[in-house]
This record gives C-alpha cells, structure tokens and sequence, in this order.
C-alpha cells in the first residue's frame, strides 16, 4: 500500500514540452484543472500528496515520476535521458529528504527515467528505452539487489516507457497493449490486453485497491471492472498531449 505521492503543479511552459503524440498543444488552464482533480484521485485513494510549486525551467516538469524511483525502503534519484529534462530531479531530491534520510543516484554515463521502472511485488522490470540505457538499468539493478529486491531489464521497441504499455495492477495481474501483450518476459503473470484501439488505456494507475484510468477509455475500464477492481476515471487529455499519462503525473511509495 502506497501512504504518500509526490506531485508537481504543471507549468505555463508544458506547452514547450516534448511530444510525439500529434494531438495539438495542452492547454495550460485545463492541464491545471486536470491536475488539481488527479489529486483529489490521489487523495481519496488515502494518500498524502506533497504537491510542488511549478518549475518553468523545465516544460515537463509535471512528470515527476521519471525523476525518481521511490519504495518503502530506498529513494533513486534518476538522470533523465532527455537532455531537456536532466535536472527536474534535483528538487524532487529536495522533496524526498524529508522522507528518506539518505538517498542513492544514477549517475553519467547511466540514464534512467522513473517510467521505465514498473515494480510487480518484489521484481523490478526496467525498460531499456531511448530514456534509459543500459549503464543506467544496471546501476539501478545493483541498488535494488542491495536493498533485497530483485530486477530484470526489459529491451523496448516501440513504446517511450516500460509503462507507457504495461502496468501491474497487483494479485499478479499486468494491464497491458502492443508490444506487451504476448512479452515472454511476462508469462507468469495474468495478462489483461488494453483495447487494441485503446492503446493509451494501458497507462493506468494502480493506487491502494483502485484503478485510476484515463477517462475515454471505456472497454479497457470495463475490462478492469470486470476483474472485480474498484475503478476511478481521470481525465488526463493535456496530458496525454505530451505522451503523459496517470503514471506519470506522481510518485508514490
Ligand atoms: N513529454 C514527456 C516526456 O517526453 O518525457
């Protein structure tokens, strides 16, 4: 169970952030509406939300997960691979001092970014990605095998994060679209297929026994209700403009 998150307010400059995704500029008003209301999601999950002030040095600023990866018993402060994005992580080492009283880092050559990081009980997978390299996947590897927990690194081919197409959901169930789907790395686990038209769906959140999923969505919602999980829908469209999605926006340990 997950007690606290982590958050930071999206800045004016999200519009300058980067995108593959074609679906047109976030639009800043709403972004802060949908962030305010991702909270409260947050929130009623039980969790106590640290949320930061915005950091217009850095559009993608609000994606606090990829600036870290955070458990009950450690806290790795990440190098983004993204050269615009390479120091959003000093403040969040800021923010999580007051929870940890030391904290471990990757460090150059190493790069590593918090999405490709999807913890499943004890196993951590790593996505090898345009964002984290080898070098960077390996240091935290060896950080997490000192702290008791184990890893496997995960090559992706499509996808910009591990968990832009693969989540777990708990009880040894994964939501997952695209290259995932029949993934050899994943056969011990229950497999729930996002809609193939779907696909952005598989970003869902796992918090505290809810699903936190992308409102739009409603045959992946359904898939996930139907295996007996409580669901919470949250728009995240401004987002989702900048290949963001629930994950995304937090930390949560
Ligand atoms: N726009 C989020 C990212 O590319 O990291």
């Amino acid at each position: 169970m997950f007690r606290h998150a982590i958050v930071r307010k999206p800045c004016r400059n999200l519009v300058r952030g980067i995108s593959t995704a074609l679906l047109g500029k976030p639009d800043y008003e709403q972004a802060l509406r949908q962030h305010a209301a991702y909270v409260d999601a947050l929130r009623s999950c039980g969790l106590e939300v640290v949320v930061l002030e915005a950091d217009e040095s850095y559009p993608d600023s609000t994606f606090v997960e990829d600036t870290a990866v955070v458990t009950e018993k450690i806290a790795v402060i990440s190098n983004p691979g993204a050269p615009s994005r390479r120091g959003e992580e000093g403040s969040i080492a800021e923010a999580l001092k007051s929870f940890f009283s030391s904290l471990e880092y990757i460090k150059p050559p190493g790069t590593l970014e918090g999405g490709d990081v999807m913890r499943a009980g004890d196993h951590f997978y790593i996505g090898l990605s345009q964002r984290t390299n080898r070098e960077g996947a390996n240091q935290l590897v060896q950080i997490l095998e000192k702290s008791g927990y184990a890893a496997s690194l995960v090559p992706l081919e499509h996808v910009l994060h591990l968990k832009t197409g693969v989540v777990y959901l708990e009880n040894k169930k994964l939501l997952a679209a695209g290259e995932f789907i029949a993934h050899p790395v994943f056969k011990e686990y229950h497999l729930i297929p996002a809609a193939v038209d779907e696909l952005y769906a598989a970003n869902s959140l796992w918090v505290n026994g809810w699903v936190l999923v992308p409102a739009g969505f409603n045959k992946t919602r359904r898939a996930i209700e139907n295996l007996g999980y409580s669901v919470k829908t949250v728009d995240v469209s401004e987002f989702r403009k900048l290949d963001g999605g629930l994950s995304c926006l937090s930390l949560r340990f």
